[in-house]
């Protein structure tokens, strides 16, 4: 607390929270743009959040991406979560191994001594291959879970970035620019009114769901994700956003 009156950070939260109508704001010093240090802090940052926000027998979806691994390998080891559950929030979406929403639950769940599942749901299903795939007694299960979660962890990615990431389609990347998506989040593209302008199909997580989610946080930092930060927090759906300083600057030059 100190630390963040000389930073003059607690104003920064404030002023955050209010401009997007959220519960809570976390701001930490920095750009993790510019330090891979700052990203870290996020990341710890936002395992406390989740910490602190779990109560027994919660299930919480997580999504994938890099700010999430940092999360995932700072949420401080613990036995008394044994009777929650970890679940990606969405399967496949193209990601390497390290970022996908499976790799990070999976981690989370060992961290914290806690259960998880796997979604094993490939990308690029043809919607024949997919109905039938939901029908698998396993994959619905997951599903459902994943559906009933009560918290729900994601990242946030500028759309350029993240549909270059996944290795999009031209046309597919043309239509993204036509149609002004500005971020990223959950597999969902958002534009600059916080409007879903695009999605991937991929199971898991719906919107509805993540409306009827109790907890919803987001985690996502450095200058470049400002605009896409902004534009998720229209999109209305988040409690609590844990940031750092320079992507909250930012984005309050984009409300
Ligand atoms: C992806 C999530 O894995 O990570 C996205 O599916 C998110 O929702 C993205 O936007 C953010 O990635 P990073 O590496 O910038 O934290």
């Amino acid at each position: 607390p100190i630390v963040k009156e000389l930073f003059g950070l607690s104003d920064l939260e404030d002023e955050v929270r209010s401009a997007f109508g959220l519960k809570r704001v976390i701001i930490v010093p920095g750009d993790s743009d510019e330090t891979e240090h700052v990203k870290l802090e996020l990341g710890r940052a936002g395992s406390r959040v989740l910490r602190d926000s779990l109560s027994v027998g919660d299930v919480v979806a997580v999504m994938g991406g890099s700010t999430m691994a940092h999360m995932a390998r700072h949420f401080a080891a613990a036995s008394q979560f044994k009777d929650n559950w970890f679940v990606p929030a969405r399967g496949g979406l193209g990601e390497s191994v390290d970022y996908q929403a499976n790799t990070i639950a999976s981690q989370l769940a060992k961290r914290a001594g806690a259960r998880y599942r796997m979604l094993h749901v490939p990308d690029h299903l043809s919607e024949e291959a997919y109905q039938t795939i939901m029908q698998e007694p396993n994959v619905r299960e997951v599903v459902d879970m994943i559906r009933s979660a009560r918290i729900v962890v994601h990242g946030i990615g500028d759309a350029a970035t993240m549909a270059r990431r996944r290795k999009l389609r031209d046309d597919t990347m043309d239509e993204l620019v036509k149609d002004g998506a500005l971020a990223e989040a959950f597999g969902y593209y958002f534009d600059r009114s916080g409007k879903v302008v695009h999605r991937m199909a991929t199971a898991g997580l719906r919107l509805e769901d993540i409306e009827a989610a109790e907890l919803v946080i987001g985690i996502a930092g450095g200058r470049s994700k400002g605009e896409a930060i902004a534009s998720v927090m229209r999109f209305g759906h988040d409690d609590v956003l844990v940031t750092d300083e320079a992507a909250a600057r930012e984005a309050l030059r984009h409300i």
